[in-house]
């Protein structure tokens, strides 16, 4: 295990009813920039509470923040939130709210041109506070200090990390996530499920409790997803599946441990191309990435295979083989597409042009060793067809 400092900032406040929290995490009187999506949390009651608890503040409301957070609209954020001198900032909604949220957070004081914080990972002094009200679990963008922003007028979409814009606090109340559609909670479930396979399917280091956490986040999901989407009113599941998402990606389980985020790289240039769900452009390369990478990762598979499907008996590659297989008809069982062909949208060159847009942007080895170059990536994705 290699050495690490851990350190999560962010106060949860998890359970019905906690959205009221938000009244104590405000100074008197301070200035705050909602910032919102397309109106679900009007339909739901989550903006009649948070207005509730926002009574001793000045709110400012920034609404329409789209799914995949366009660049454009969190600019027209970013002029409000200056123009009005907001102090801090309050996200609610799903993953693209608070990740549109935190780009805001980092470019009101930011002195230079802000997309440069995305394509040339240009350094954050500082960000406004910021909380968050999560109502799609799913990213766990709540409780980590990444956002990934879309700029469709350059069919772009990027990431950038900061200590700078992690939450300060979070509210996780299940029940406000009862009025999401079974396929937002599928994909909730389909991304969460791929956030603990990139910091944990790659070699072993004898870190013993992070893979053992991982293991347990993903025999979770396995049972309680489809379960979740039968139940979609148990209370219990749904606050099991909220909890699980946040630690599949609060940076606990990937400290001291390789990680492979191919998936994602790759995942974000088919949602940056054709507008797929981020959580469905996952299921359609990682049974292929699992396969093509299936030597380098093979004493994980086979751990993965034993640990988390059972698979004990025969031999290693078949049971390799049957991990890889089970691992897709997940993703099926819980409603999620793993071919490429079941997108009509999806043109017979992207395997090449995704490869290609990765070489442009100097991804030329990627995974835990560095040897996923563009001809893999093309490899990964001509499997996927
Ligand atoms: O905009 P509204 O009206 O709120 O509707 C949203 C949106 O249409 C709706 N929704 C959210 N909560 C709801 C609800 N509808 C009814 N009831 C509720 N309680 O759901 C739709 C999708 O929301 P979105 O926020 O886009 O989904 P998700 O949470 O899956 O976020 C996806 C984004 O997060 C990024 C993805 O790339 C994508 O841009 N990611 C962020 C990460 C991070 N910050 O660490 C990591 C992830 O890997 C991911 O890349
Ligand atoms: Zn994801």
């Amino acid at each position: 295990m290699e050495n690490f400092t851990y350190h999560n900032p962010t106060r949860i406040h998890f359970g019905r009813g906690q959205i009221a929290r938000i009244a104590g995490e405000f100074p008197q009187g301070a200035r705050v920039l909602l910032i919102a999506g397309g109106g679900s949390i009007k339909q739901n009651g989550v903006y009649a509470q948070v207005c509730e608890a926002l009574r001793a503040c000045t709110v400012v409301e920034f609404f329409g923040v789209e799914a995949n957070p366009d660049y454009d609209t969190l600019m027209k954020a970013v002029a409000l939130a200056r123009a009005e001198r907001v102090e801090w900032i309050l996200a609610v909604g799903g993953g693209s709210v608070l990740d549109g949220a935190k780009f805001v957070a980092a470019a009101v004081p930011f002195k230079g041109e802000p997309w440069d914080i995305l394509s040339k990972g240009a350094r954050i002094e500082s960000a406004l506070p910021l909380g968050t009200v999560l109502t799609l679990p799913a990213t766990g963008s709540e409780s980590n200090c990444a956002a990934v922003i879309s700029r469709r007028a350059l069919q772009e979409k990027l990431a950038f990390l900061s200590e700078h814009i992690f939450p300060r606090f979070s509210v996780l109340d299940p029940e406000t996530t009862f009025s999401l559609s079974p396929r937002q909670v599928a994909n909730g479930v389909g991304d969460a499920f791929c956030h603990v396979i990139e910091q944990y399917l790659t070699y072993p280091v004898h870190a013993e409790v992070q893979d053992r956490f991982a293991e347990a986040l993903l025999k979770i999901l396995v049972e309680i997803g489809p379960k979740t989407l039968a139940r979609p009113n148990d209370y219990d599941l749904r606050a099991n599946l909220v909890w699980t998402a946040t630690w599949a990606l609060n940076t606990a389980i990937g400290q001291g441990v390789p990680q492979d985020w191919t998936t994602h790289a790759i995942g974000h240039e088919l949602t940056a191309l054709y507008g797929i769900d981020h959580a469905r452009t996952l299921a359609l390369v990682l049974p292929s990435l699992m396969h093509v990478q299936r030597a380098q990762k093979r004493e994980k598979l086979l751990q993965y295979a034993e640990r988390v499907w059972g698979l004990t008996e025969g031999d290693p590659e078949a049971r390799i083989d049957a991990a890889i297989e089970r691992t897709r008809a997940f993703y099926e069982s819980i409603g999620i597409k793993t071919r490429l062909s079941d997108y009509p949208e999806v043109t017979p060159g992207t395997a090449a042009a995704v490869a290609a847009r990765l070489r442009a942007r100097g991804a030329s080895g990627m995974g835990e060793r560095g040897d996923i170059t563009p001809e893999v990536v093309e490899k990964i994705l001509t499997l996927a067809a």
